[in-house]
């Protein structure tokens, strides 16, 4: 089978170094991919957002399956587009995307299904935000309603920060049209946990669970990034709460989907708060996380190929139970970024000591903002590299993925020393 993945960051990466281990993969193409994906396959260069020239490649070069990463275009219909072309691929359409591109659509599926979720009000004008912040206790969340680049959701400690932020979003164009409406929600106090989800439309599968680190600085200090790393399993997940998951959460999505019409088929990633009385929902990704996928798939055994394909045909039932078997060891993603990220970065730095990271055992070097310039790997991105380790327990996984950093350099190269040092048994919070 000939595969094209669509995006360029550590995620496409992560996914283009497994499906090319399945027997089934032939050509794997990346448009436009990166210097990692280069080395797996074939860069192409088109833009995720080309999607004329990405139908007319996948026609040219007869590929069987596409599998978009980044929200973005699906959030665009580049799913139905394809599908309507007669291309196979995986990731929801546009209507199904919604989840994730209208935070008020997705609020509004959880209040009619029950769902567990922050209380929340849903706002067009900003005077009605304004009266609705009176009656809030405070901290309260503020979150512009479309894709905002990970950015779009604020936290404000005070009614005058509220006011600021919802004065900046509806009136003053900060996220542009995506912030014309918002959602404000309460604050919930929890770990948050990352969910993925094989969903064929009317069946579905979990993959192992994963924590992401939002947070640019240790100690969750500072802005919040795309992800400066992630570990797997999450260590605030339980049989009990998995048991609610499936009842409280993902039946009762499917049901909201299935009255709404619309059929999800692709990766759903669930963001969870998990509080005192459960998990409740934050938010709905429609496509795999980034660093989470850096950190879940090298723990999976099984061929991911056909997980996909049956995920794309409806047929997730027709995989036996147990089908997708896992490494049992546990896995740390550490991500590297340029300086300034994740304000304005840094790039074409001159990245060292690759080969030397990768001689380790049990460690992944994923690639994101990265490129090949005159036989050199370059930075080329906010985030440039997501290293994985697994090992026996989390303080070897995490000593293995910090030690293969150790080997790498770029100028201003930052990341954060405390990745998945929640999850080290008995550890007391000691940063590296
Ligand atoms: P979202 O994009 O909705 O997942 O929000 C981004 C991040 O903001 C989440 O990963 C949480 O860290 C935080 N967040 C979102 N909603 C809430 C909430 N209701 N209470 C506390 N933190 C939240
Ligand atoms: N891990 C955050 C995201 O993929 O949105």
């Amino acid at each position: 089978m000939k595969i094209l993945i669509v995006g360029n960051g550590g995620r496409e990466h992560a996914l283009a170094w497994k499906l090319k281990q399945s027997p089934q993969a032939s050509r794997i193409f990346c448009a436009p991919g990166n210097a990692g994906t280069a080395e797996i396959g074939e860069n192409v260069t088109i833009a995720a957002n080309d999607f004329g020239a990405l139908v007319r490649f996948a026609k040219e070069n007869r590929v069987d399956l596409t599998v978009v990463g980044p929200d973005d275009p699906l959030a665009a219909g580049i799913v139905d587009l394809f599908t309507g072309e007669g291309l196979r691929s995986f990731g929801p359409t546009k209507a199904a995307a919604r989840l994730e591109s209208s935070k008020i659509f997705a609020k509004e599926l959880m209040r009619e299904q029950r769902i567990p979720t922050a209380q929340a009000g849903m706002f067009e004008r900003s005077d009605d935000a304004l009266r609705f912040c009176d009656r809030m206790r405070f901290p309260i969340v503020i979150k512009a309603d479309g894709l905002a680049l990970g950015k779009g959701v604020i936290i404000a400690a005070d009614p005058t920060a509220a006011r600021s932020t919802i004065d900046e979003m509806m009136n003053q164009d900060r996220f542009g049209e995506a912030g014309r409406r918002i959602v404000i929600e309460e604050f919930l106090l929890g770990t948050e946990c990352s969910l993925h989800v094989l969903v064929d439309g009317a069946n579905y599968r979990l993959l192992q669970t994963a924590c992401d680190h939002k947070r640019v600085f240790d100690g969750d200090a500072g802005p919040n990034t795309g992800g400066m790393g992630a570990f797997s399993p999450a260590n605030n997940w339980s049989a009990a709460l998995q048991d609610q998951f499936h009842k409280a959460i993902m039946r009762p999505l499917l049901r909201g989907l299935q009255e709404r019409k619309i059929t999800f088929r692709g990766l759903l990633y669930p963001g969870l708060m998990i509080c005192v009385d459960g998990a409740r929902v934050l938010e709905f990704n429609c496509r795999f996380g980034d660093p989470e996928t850096q950190a879940i798939v090298p723990r999976m055994k099984s061929d991911l190929l056909p997980l996909l394909e049956a995920t794309v045909d409806g047929k997730i039932n027709s995989l036996e139970a147990g089908t997708i078997e896992w490494d049992q060891r546990p896995a740390v993603t550490v991500v590297l970024a340029s300086g300034g990220y994740p304000g304005k970065y840094e790039t074409a730095k001159i990245i060292s000591g690759l080969d030397a990271a990768a001689k380790l055992g049990d460690v992944h070097i994923f690639h994101a903002g990265t490129k090949r310039a005159n036989g050199e790997i370059v930075t080329a991105g906010g985030r440039v590299l997501a290293v994985t380790a697994l090992g026996s327990t989390m303080k070897t996984a995490r000593a293995h993925a910090y030690e293969a950093i150790s080997r790498v350099h770029f100028e201003n190269c930052h990341y954060r020393h405390d990745i998945a040092l929640s999850a080290v048994a008995g550890n007391i919070g000691n940063a590296l």
